[in-house]
């Protein structure tokens, strides 16, 4: 394919730290509806393009051209040994089909991370990933999986002093090689036939986040109630099993706000419905658990059951207003999923997904608070559920998918099938129920679907590894634009047991978002499942997931206004110290609040790096001094959590639900000389060295937590 580099390449700053790098193999096609990037203007900037390097007066060389862009013809089967595509299926010709070619220098002296969710380490380079969201076999990710649920075409680099995004703004298949295929090069291939990059540069990560916001979308507000405790398990088959479910929470005094309710409640896996022997009275349930301080969540998967000649008029209504993708030939295009034969709708269109997001009107008439939308990869079987488990049989390359200009084929929209399900969903929530903040979880998503739905890391296993996995996801998720994130607490598959779920417990009182959920047939793992010792302790997990909710909350707005993670890398808080870029088993929440958890059996001690400055443990209030290494007692129910010194923490006390009206607050003042300041709900705490200036108006009880003073577990 020849390459015509000044008739195909366009370039000029969106922001004035953001350029934008457009190269296409023949011509340039209008931008899409479905174009996440939120800043189409150009604008002066300082950065400087000679069409091979681009530069900015206050970090030098930012990116190089190895070589001229390039393509070829490209098909689309397996990547690393992963099922992609059918086996057969081609990409029809055209865009679809054109791989074009960007072959980058590489930075020795910078660390790669981004690219979403991955099993592995933060740290990406070197090594090879994709971009195409698939729901992987339930074997068990790993390191060498090559794509998971979502698709993050965003990679980050960080040296001192610099933080650099490169977004790719392709919804198309797209891999990037990070020092693999050549050691001196960041190679990136997409189809689609156009690179669209979009280069943004900052002194600071926080400050780079705060730009993919601006460039990609402000992550959403998320209500009170969904920071506070999630239990859930495929499996609950009965409305008179979830009541009972929150009336142990309730008489064990542990605390809850939500219940998930899996694909047990719906009849015949039938989406917007409830089984009417099993889920007789939802509005009653609703009602039931809300008087104890519980809301519900359900979920929904985008199959909808092939059925159009029983009542069940979902299918009746997508099929008459033709929102369900066809084939080429115009007759309805069906897959396999829990209802066997089943419809999915085109969110692609934005009728579509209107009348998709109308359907959540049936959820809330019962009482529902928000949704659980599952399998929107889209996840597709071989053959029908009701003859067992099955491989995956992905959705035709060549589907027609959108409308008007913006007809194209499944390729295209792949990724950004789960991504528009969120926005619809979200949208109807927004409409139907204006007075509430929406709040949906994803288990699909693309760059920008912060804006649309928080998620979770799909389904992991009972396993050390996994649990020791989840950390650098987290983080990485958090870097690459998604804060609001969680994992299933004890593993989805397989059998947990009482170690290894009172290890994530202690953990997870730290995700952005905290559920307790796991597969049909695995045991049971409820906070009481592993005996009275165990319960305890786990009960003061979620407490103090509980007391921490004024903090979270606060990181939630940051998330919110500025695009800031909630768990950050050392690295995030601490950019000129090299050190701190080495120890991905670590993490921050927050900027004040430092957590070295346990993942492996057996371990009660371990080694934590103290980056620079002072470091109160949290449990005894010794003080050390960073930045230094120490091994650290970490008996069960005692995780390594230091907090650091010139910050304040504002804590609650512990409720059973966020419902409950709050009877006591307190902050936590940890000084080092200088100035400081912190905020909850809108009010502000002021103080220099150890001693308070601004007192916030209310009753909140204030603790300078000095270094000499030891203190006992319990609050405050
Ligand atoms: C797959 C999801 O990842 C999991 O969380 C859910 O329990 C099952 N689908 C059943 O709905």
């Amino acid at each position: 394919m020849s390459w015509t580099p000044a008739s195909h390449q366009r370039h000029h700053a969106v922001h004035p730290h953001i350029y934008r790098l457009h190269f296409a193999l023949t011509d340039f096609r209008p931008a899409r509806s479905w174009n996440v990037v939120e800043l189409p203007t150009e604008v002066p900037s300082q950065f400087e393009w000679n069409g091979t390097i681009l530069s900015h007066p206050g970090w030098g060389v930012l990116l190089e051209l190895a070589a001229p862009p390039d393509g070829r013809s490209a098909q689309l089967s397996d990547y690393h040994g992963q099922l992609l595509a059918r086996p057969g299926d081609q990409l029809p010709a055209g865009p679809a089909s054109q791989e074009i070619r960007l072959r980058l220098r590489r930075d020795h002296k910078a660390a790669y991370y981004g690219l979403g969710q991955r099993m592995g380490p933060m740290r990406r380079d070197p090594g090879s990933f994709c971009n195409w969201t698939v729901d992987p076999p339930s074997s068990g990710h790993h390191r060498g999986t090559a794509s998971m649920y979502q698709a993050h075409p965003y990679l980050m680099l960080h040296r001192p002093g610099l933080a650099l995004g490169l977004f790719l703004n392709s919804s198309w298949f797209s891999r990037f090689d990070l020092g693999l295929e050549h050691e001196d090069e960041i190679v990136i291939c997409t189809l689609g036939g156009e690179a669209d990059f979009y280069v943004l540069a900052a002194a600071t990560p926080a400050e780079l986040n705060h730009q993919l916001a601006e460039l990609t979308g402000f992550p959403m507000q998320v209500p009170l109630w969904s920071l506070g405790f999630h239990q859930s398990r495929w499996g609950y088959r009965e409305q008179s099993e979830i009541a009972e479910l929150v009336s142990q929470f309730r008489r064990r005094q542990i605390p809850l706000d939500v219940v998930h309710l899996d694909i047990d409640y719906m009849d015949d896996f039938r989406s917007f419905s409830f089984h009417p022997e099993r889920f007789p009275d939802p509005r009653a349930l609703a009602e039931e658990v809300g008087a104890q301080g519980v809301r519900l969540v359900t979920i929904i998967d985008p199959g909808i059951r092939f059925d159009l000649h029983s009542p069940y008029e979902v299918a009746r209504q997508g099929s008459a207003g033709g929102h369900f993708l066809r084939n080429r030939d115009g007759s309805p295009f069906s897959a396999y999923c829990w209802p066997d034969a089943a419809l999915f709708t085109d969110y692609a269109r934005a009728d579509a997904r209107h009348w998709w997001g109308e359907q959540q009107g049936f959820l809330l008439d019962r009482g529902i608070a928000g949704v659980w939308i599952d399998m929107n990869e889209p996840a597709t079987f071989a053959s029908p559920f009701s003859e067992g488990f099955s491989s995956q049989l992905p959705v035709p390359l060549g589907l027609p998918s959108g409308s008007g200009d913006d007809l194209t084929v499944h390729a295209e929209v792949h990724n950004l099938y789960g991504h528009q399900m969120a926005q619809a969903t979200h949208q109807g929530l927004q409409r139907l129920r204006p007075e509430e903040t929406p709040w949906v979880l994803t288990r699909s998503a693309f760059v920008g679907t912060q804006k649309w739905a928080i998620s979770w890391m799909g389904d992991n296993h009972s396993w050390w590894e996994h649990l020791a996995l989840t950390l650098p996801q987290l983080v990485s998720m958090g870097l690459s634009g998604s804060p609001l994130v969680g994992v299933d607490i004890g593993g989805f598959f397989g059998n947990t047991h009482a170690e290894l779920f009172e290890r994530w417990m202690e953990q997870a009182v730290f995700y952005p978002f905290m559920r307790n959920h796991s597969a049909l047939g695995t045991r049971a793992q409820e906070p009481w499942a592993f005996g009275a010792e165990v319960e305890e302790r786990v009960r003061g997990h979620i407490q103090l997931r509980y007391q921490l909710l004024p903090y979270l909350q606060e990181l939630a707005r940051l998330a919110h206004e500025q695009g800031l993670p909630i768990l950050r890398p050392l690295f995030f808080e601490f950019p000129a110290d090299p050190e701190s870029a080495l120890h991905e088993d670590q993490a921050m929440f927050g900027d004040a609040i430092l957590i070295a958890p346990i993942t492996r059996p057996g371990h009660t001690h371990r080694q934590i790096y103290f980056p620079p400055g002072s470091w109160y443990d949290f449990w005894s209030n010794q003080v050390v001094e960073g930045p230094t290494f120490r091994v650290w007692d970490a008996p069960l129910g005692k995780m390594p959590t230091f907090c650091r010194g010139g910050r304040a923490i504002p804590l609650d006390a512990p409720r059973l639900s966020t419902q409950e009206p709050i009877s006591g607050c307190i902050w936590w003042i940890f000084p080092e000389e200088g100035k400081g300041s912190a905020r909850r709900a809108g009010q502000v705490l002021e103080w220099q060295d150890d001693q308070v200036v601004l007192e916030p108006p209310g009753a909140c009880e204030i603790v300078i937590r000095r270094k000499d003073t030891r203190i006992s577990r319990d609050y405050p």
